[in-house]
C-alpha cells in the first residue's frame, strides 16, 4: 500500500485528504491518505524519516511550506520562485524531492474557468503580500506577457514581492487600488478577506472594464462579497476552490502513479463539506 500524507501545525482544517481519498477510492487504488499535526520544531526530524513512517510523500501547509523547500535535495523551478513547496516525495534512492503546485493550480483554474483571461490583457491587479500572492504572481507571470500591478495593505511586503519577482510587478499603494483597476483585465484577490469569519474585501470595483475577470483565492465561502460584487456587474468569476482542487493533482500522480481528473463531482463532494463547516 502507498500511503501519503499532509503535514501541517494545525492540520486539521486541512481538505486535502478529502480530495485524494476520493481520488484513491475512484481509481481504485490501494492507499492511504493521512493527516499529520507536525509543530514546527519537530517537522525537520518528521521529514528526514518519512520514509520510516511509511510515507511515499506529503504534502506540507501551514507553517512548514518554507521549511519544507529548504529539506529537499532538488526542487522544481516553481518551489525555487515562490520561495515554498507544497509537495514532497521520495525517489527510488531515499531522496526527497519539493515542488510547489499552487501556482500550477491557481493557472490552470483561471484557464479552465475563464479561459478568455489571457486575451488581449494589458494589465493584471494582485492583492495581497502573503505566500499565496507569490505563487499567483509566478504564476501570472510565466502565463502572461501582462503588466502587474501588486497593491497590499503593508507596502513593504508588497515591494520586497516585486523585487524577488522584477520590473512586471508594479507596486501601486494599497489606497489606490480602486484607481487602478480602470486598465486592468484582471484581479486576483490573495489575502485573506472575504473569509469566513473576516471583514469583507474593502474595494469598488466601479473603474474596472466590464470584460475583466475576477479570482478569488479565498473559497469559504464559494462566493465571497468580491465575488458577489463581481458577479452583480457582469464581470466573468472565478472562485479559489478549482485552486484547491488542481494544485492537488501532481502530488496524488507523484505518489500513487496516476493523473487525476478534477471534476464536477469531486467539486461537489468538497463543497458538501464547507457547507458541513
Ligand atoms: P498567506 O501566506 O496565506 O497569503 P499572509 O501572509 O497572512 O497569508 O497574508 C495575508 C494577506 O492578507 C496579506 O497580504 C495581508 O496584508 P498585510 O501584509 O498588510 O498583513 C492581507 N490582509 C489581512 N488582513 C487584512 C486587512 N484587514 N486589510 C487588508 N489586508 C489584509
Amino acid at each position: 500500500m502507498i500511503r501519503a500524507c499532509v503535514i501541517g501545525w494545525p492540520v486539521e482544517h486541512s481538505r486535502s485528504p478529502l480530495i485524494h481519498r476520493y481520488w484513491l477510492e475512484q481509481y481504485g487504488i490501494d492507499g492511504a491518505y493521512e493527516k499529520e499535526a507536525v509543530r514546527p520544531e519537530d517537522f525537520a526530524a518528521f521529514v528526514n524519516a518519512l520514509a520510516e513512517h511509511g510515507y511515499a510523500g506529503a504534502n506540507v501547509t501551514l507553517p512548514h511550506k518554507e521549511a519544507a523547500l529548504r529539506l529537499a535535495r532538488t526542487a522544481d523551478e516553481a518551489a525555487i520562485a515562490i520561495g515554498a513547496a507544497n509537495t514532497l516525495w521520495l525517489d527510488a534512492d531515499g531522496s526527497l524531492h519539493a515542488s510547489n503546485t499552487d501556482a500550477y493550480g491557481f493557472m490552470t483554474n483561471l484557464d479552465t474557468e475563464s479561459p478568455q483571461w489571457n486575451e488581449g490583457l494589458g494589465a493584471a491587479m494582485v492583492l495581497g503580500a502573503g505566500g499565496a500572492a507569490r505563487a499567483v504572481l509566478y504564476g501570472l507571470i510565466e502565463a502572461t506577457d501582462a503588466k502587474i500591478f501588486l497593491a497590499n495593505r503593508t507596502q513593504k511586503r508588497a515591494e520586497e514581492l516585486a523585487h524577488v519577482f522584477g520590473p512586471r510587478v508594479e507596486v501601486i499603494g494599497w489606497e489606490k487600488r480602486d484607481e487602478a483597476l480602470a486598465t486592468c483585465g484582471l484581479l486576483v484577490n490573495t489575502t485573506s478577506l472575504g473569509m469566513t469569519g473576516q471583514a469583507p474585501l474593502d474595494i469598488d470595483l466601479a473603474a474596472l472594464p466590464q470584460d475583466a475577470a475576477v479570482a478569488d483565492i479565498v473559497y469559504n465561502p464559494l462566493l465571497t462579497p468580491l465575488l458577489v460584487a463581481a458577479a452583480k456587474r457582469g464581470n466573468a468569476t472565478v472562485d479559489g476552490l478549482g485552486m484547491l482542487l488542481h494544485q492537488a493533482v501532481p502530488g496524488f500522480e507523484r505518489w500513487f502513479g496516476v493523473r487525476p481528473e478534477v471534476t464536477p463531482a469531486l467539486r461537489a463532494h468538497v463543497v458538501a463539506s464547507l457547507e458541513g463547516g
